[in-house]
């Protein structure tokens, strides 16, 4: 076993813990998570979602439960590097505990993933490794997979390569289209966010290398 190179208090932070939520399109798993927060069955609140993107359908969805959403979109001419110091400087200011990428579709930058150590994660929609990057669901059938889901990690500075908290699984149908595995997969993927988010938050969990070992070994 590799030596423990973190060990999480239990809870991680204090209860109900500050997410902010980062996303650039349709934010149906940011949906999956705010009713989770809501319910109760996460012990959190969403206090801001930042997109890059002003015509993300997930700032609607913001909106509508009383969640004003910050957009910082890449002004005509600027650098890649002012864009994301505007875009993490509105998360900073939203005094996160933890932040989740829901359909963010950029890759952050070493500085910002350094100030939030195991405290960003994101969902893929693959039993990553394999398929990272873009569409992670046409590349497991163009590869000819029998099994696909989905994966939340806690996010380091490259493509979904940060260490794998929760993953699901599902059998891929005889001549599923893209669109249909997509679908199933996004049905799991609003679970397994939300679950996997309350253990990460409930702490205790250790960080052996690159594996996470959670204090109930047999839970998902
Ligand atoms: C999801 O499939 C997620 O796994 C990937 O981007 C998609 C975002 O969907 N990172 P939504 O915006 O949450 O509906």
């Amino acid at each position: 076993m590799r030596e423990t190179s973190y060990r999480a208090p239990s809870p991680l932070v204090k209860l109900p813990a500050r997410i902010v939520v980062m996303l650039s399109g349709r934010g149906s798993n940011f949906d999956a998570l705010a009713d989770a927060c809501q319910e109760g069955r996460v012990p959190a609140a969403i206090v801001g979602v930042v997109s890059d993107k002003e015509s993300a359908a997930g700032l609607e969805k913001a909106r509508r439960r009383g969640i004003e959403p910050v957009a910082v979109a890449r002004k005509a001419g600027e650098g890649r590097a002012s864009h994301e110091e505007r875009l993490v400087d509105a998360v900073r200011q939203l005094g996160p505990d933890l932040i989740c990428l829901a359909g963010f579709m950029r890759v952050l930058s070493p500085e910002f993933v350094g100030e939030f150590p195991l405290r960003i994660l994101n969902i893929h929609p693959s039993l990553l490794p394999s398929f990272p990057g873009l569409h992670a669901q046409r590349q497991a059938l163009e590869y000819g997979c029998r099994v696909a889901g989905a994966t939340v990690h806690f996010v380091d500075s490259g493509v979904d390569s940060g260490p794998i908290v929760g993953q699901v699984a599902l059998a891929v149908e005889e001549g599923e289209t893209e669109e249909r595995l997509s679908e199933r997969i996004l049905g799991l993927e609003h679970r397994l966010y939300a679950e996997t988010l309350a253990r990460v938050l409930a702490g205790g969990w250790e960080l052996h290398g690159r594996s996470v070992r959670f204090p109930n070994p047999g839970a998902a």
